[in-house]
């Protein structure tokens, strides 16, 4: 079923949580692929009610054009909904009517990386999905791991916020060669969509070469001059970090993952991989 109003929505949720229903969360912003699909089914397997909410949130986009290149398909990605117990698609006025003043800072581990690179991006997104707990009252919320930095913003907000939720990462979704299902792929041309899969592979040539006991510098060195050949535009970052607290990695024998975000034209593309443990 369809809600397009918050209050319609909880009325909704009010009634499930007195049936002590369990209640999953899957936020995105549409233009949905098996990326997304792949944590509605994992919400169906946790959860007895599932709310997908589809809302592209203007206080994440730093950028004005970025936010109208956006894709939707609203029409499409209702009918991939079928079956769900909720679909939530509110309006911006909806979700942020005049006179709402309160946004949510986050500091510490959102400042690097994309926090860097796109300024205020991860507030904006804190906000919205702090406002999507609340008016889901879910228990449990699913995330993916292609978002790697955002899933771990949102479980230090939970912690630092006592959100009474838990929260599934789910496993990044990739096409056959390798090229990680994003709603920006849409948008690549044929020569743009070749060079793309090349991000994959100098991820994990980074993170075998740590894993073969080579040292960080030139384990990046490796990963950065297959994306140079590669042809792509430019390389926002690509650093091996520790998976938690997304500092550069040092320590190679803790969790660390290879995380990058490159630009092909005017569309930049983030992924990231585990490095196997040492
Ligand atoms: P969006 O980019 O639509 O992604 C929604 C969710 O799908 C995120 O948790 C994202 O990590 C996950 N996802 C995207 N591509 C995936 C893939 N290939 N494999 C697995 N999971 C994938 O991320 C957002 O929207 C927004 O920031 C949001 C959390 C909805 C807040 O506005």
């Amino acid at each position: 079923m369809i809600f397009r109003t918050i209050s319609s929505l909880q009325d909704q949720v009010l009634v499930w949580r007195n049936e002590k229903a369990k209640i999953g969360l899957v936020p995105t912003m549409g233009a949905l692929h098996e990326g997304h699909l792949s944590l509605v089914h994992e919400a169906r397997r946790q959860c007895d009610r599932v709310v997908v909410s589809i809302f592209v949130n203007p206080t994440q986009f730093n950028n004005l054009s970025d936010l109208s290149a956006y894709p939707r398909s609203e029409h499409e990605d209702i009918q991939l909904l079928s079956g769900i117990d909720a679909v939530f698609i509110p309006s911006p006025q909806e979700m942020y009517p005049y006179g709402s003043i309160s946004r949510l800072h986050v500091g510490g581990i959102a400042e690097r990386l994309e926090g860097q690179h796109r300024p205020g991006h991860f507030d904006g997104m804190a906000t919205v999905v702090m406002k999507l707990f609340n008016i889901s009252q879910a228990h449990v919320g699913f995330f993916g791991e292609k978002d790697w930095q955002q899933l771990q913003v949102v479980r230090q907000m939970v912690l630092d916020f006592n959100h009474i939720i838990s929260i599934t990462g789910c496993e990044t979704v990739r096409d056959p060669d390798g090229l990680a299902k994003s709603s920006r792929n849409k948008r690549l041309s044929q020569d743009e969509r070749h060079k793309a899969s090349m991000l994959f592979q100098a991820l994990s040539l980074t993170a075998d070469s740590i894993k073969n006991g080579k040292d960080v510098d030139i384990s990046e060195k490796i990963g950065k001059n297959i994306l140079q050949k590669s042809g792509f535009d430019r390389i926002d970052y690509f650093e091996v970090c520790y998976a938690q607290t997304l500092v550069p990695a040092a320590d190679l024998t803790k969790p660390c993952r290879v995380l990058a975000a490159v630009w092909l034209g005017d569309i930049r593309l983030i992924d990231n991989v585990s490095v196997p443990k040492l």
